[in-house]
């Protein structure tokens, strides 16, 4: 009698775990929800490649080039392995984005096909991505912050300049740089702040309280001054170009082309973060296909071009590789040119990477936000966090508790293992959400799509493929502290995400289905 019972109680339990959510309820509460519809298709593609082109053209790139294992001149095949990595995905995206425009991107459509757990689990997994992505890009803000600064050296005071460690990193980093350095203690505890990434996490925050439509004209801005300082390194420095530079082309073989990919991938990571904003869209199964496509394909070109020119300019194997070409390659290689004006081209790049950044900032922050709204739509956190500002109509409250959540992360975590911790969550949102695609088209195959992934289920396989190859080439041939601390949080944040499930999340979904059934 009692086995039976427990058995029943399980099956239960596993029933309750894969309840899907009906997309067509989804929809219907997103139009009680009343999030402004204000973006257009310009709105997207601003937001699309305001979300891509960061940290990863700006820094990470020299790394992939010219790092140890780098691919050399052959970084423009790991350019586009890592695009057509991201292709697949975004068609699975775009399918899903027009199908059901509402907030919360790969969340929802996991709840549409795999069910509550899952559902849960990968908007969890989805923090990685978005808001600790925001963490590595607010600790990369400000190392081009004090790159930027250390060019007025002649001219601002020291302090400004060269200000203590532990007031521009995280601890980890603080210690790494100097490890002799005398921290200030709260409660015996070592302190180590980092100012400038606090202080941008603040204004993004200030700016999405007020609104995505001011958020979309603050990343049109910084867009336009990037992809402005990006055409000026492609053209002048390509009358730098020396053709014996590209050889030889892939100085590591494979393993060099897939490292390649693999660590720029992080410069791809963004695209995705349209699909959140859908309930926000006008139009969204017009513009979102143009949106998430189209800035990815011009990010791709911009990213060839980059690369064309950066190892045309400079040796990336075969010689001692200079700190600067690794940590703000274009502005290096511009000021190595002996140009009397190459210092100047320099300061632009420099702002244009700040420039860069920032708008990744908002966006990722604005994705995090939108993920987090729908899951407490879906009794998954506090109903206090779907409160609308009355002004603006902002998830205020939400907003700035992520942004509140990224000063914490600053204090703790350092950038390459937020960096590797965000690359490790966006992979497996890309599986799950080609895999989705495929449960949908068996399970619902006569819902209206208004896009349609081409050559369904080949290419939501290779995108499950090639991420998957890339994910576990990456965890194989990692080494070294960060990356096996990296892949060690990856494991205890899906541990510590099911048991937040099951102890408030699958209890309260309970509650409100007995208080739906009572009304009904
Ligand atoms: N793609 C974004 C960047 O490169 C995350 O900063």
């Amino acid at each position: 009698m009692a086995q039976s019972q427990n058995t029943s109680l399980i099956f239960n339990v596993c029933k309750n775990m894969l309840k899907r959510k009906n997309p067509d309820q989804a929809m219907e509460n997103a139009k009680s929800g009343g999030l402004e519809k204000t973006l257009g298709v310009w709105d997207l593609i601003i937001l699309g490649v305001g979300a891509i082109i960061g940290s990863g053209i700006f820094a990470i790139v020299g790394t992939a080039a010219a790092g140890e294992n780098g691919a050399g001149p052959a970084l423009i095949v790991s350019m586009v392995v890592a695009a057509i990595a991201c292709i697949f995905s975004a068609l699975c995206y775009t399918e899903f984005a027009t199908m059901i425009p509402v907030a919360g991107g790969a969340y929802m459509y996991t709840f549409a096909t795999l069910g509550e757990f899952m559902a849960w689990l990968i908007g969890w997994i989805l923090m990685l991505e978005y808001a600790i992505g925001f963490i590595a890009v607010a600790c990369a803000w400000t190392n081009h912050f004090m790159q930027l600064l250390k060019g007025f050296s002649n001219v601002l005071p020291a302090w400004i300049v060269n200000p203590p460690v532990w007031l521009v990193n995280d601890y980890r980093s603080a210690v790494k740089i100097d490890p002799n350095c005398v921290f200030p203690h709260i409660f015996n505890l070592p302190i180590s702040i980092n100012l400038p990434a606090i202080f941008m996490i603040i204004l993004t925050t200030a700016i999405l309280v007020k609104g995505s439509k001011d958020s979309a004209k603050m990343a049109g801005i910084m867009v336009a001054v990037k992809l402005g300082v990006i055409a000026l390194f492609v053209i002048a420095g390509s009358f730098f170009v020396r053709p014996e530079n590209w050889s030889p082309f892939a100085p590591n073989g494979f393993e060099g082309i897939f490292m390649g990919a693999f660590i720029i991938f992080f410069a791809y990571i963004g695209f995705d973060a349209l699909a959140t904003t859908a309930e926000e869209c006008k139009n969204p199964q017009k513009d979102l296909p143009i949106g998430i496509i189209g800035s990815l394909a011009i990010t791709t070109v911009v990213y060839v071009l980059v690369a064309l020119v950066l190892t045309g300019m400079h040796p990336t194997s075969g010689v001692i590789i200079p700190e600067g070409l690794l940590k703000a390659p274009m502005a290096y290689c511009m000021s190595m040119t002996g140009q009397s004006w190459a210092n100047f081209a320099s300061f632009f790049i420099s702002l244009g990477s700040l420039a860069g950044l920032t708008s990744v900032l908002l966006v990722l922050h604005m994705a995090s936000t939108r993920v987090l709204y729908a899951m407490a739509r879906d009794n998954f956190l506090p109903r206090i966090f779907l409160k609308l500002h009355k002004k603006f109509n902002t998830p205020h409250i939400l907003t700035i508790a992520v942004g509140l959540l990224g000063i914490l992360g600053t204090l703790f975590l350092d950038l390459d293992v937020a960096a590797s911790l965000c690359n490790l969550g966006t992979f497996t949102s890309f599986i799950i959400v080609c895999v989705a695609i495929l449960i949908l088209r068996k399970i619902d195959p006569d819902r209206e799509r208004p896009f349609k992934v081409p050559f369904c289920p080949w290419f939501p396989l290779l995108g499950i493929i090639c991420c998957g190859g890339l994910m576990i080439f990456s965890m194989v041939i990692a080494k070294g502290d960060d990356a096996i601390l990296s892949t060690e949080l990856f494991i205890v944040w899906v541990i510590i995400g099911a048991l937040i499930y099951s102890a408030y999340g699958y209890r309260k979904n309970r509650k409100a289905e007995i208080e739906q059934n009572i009304k009904e």
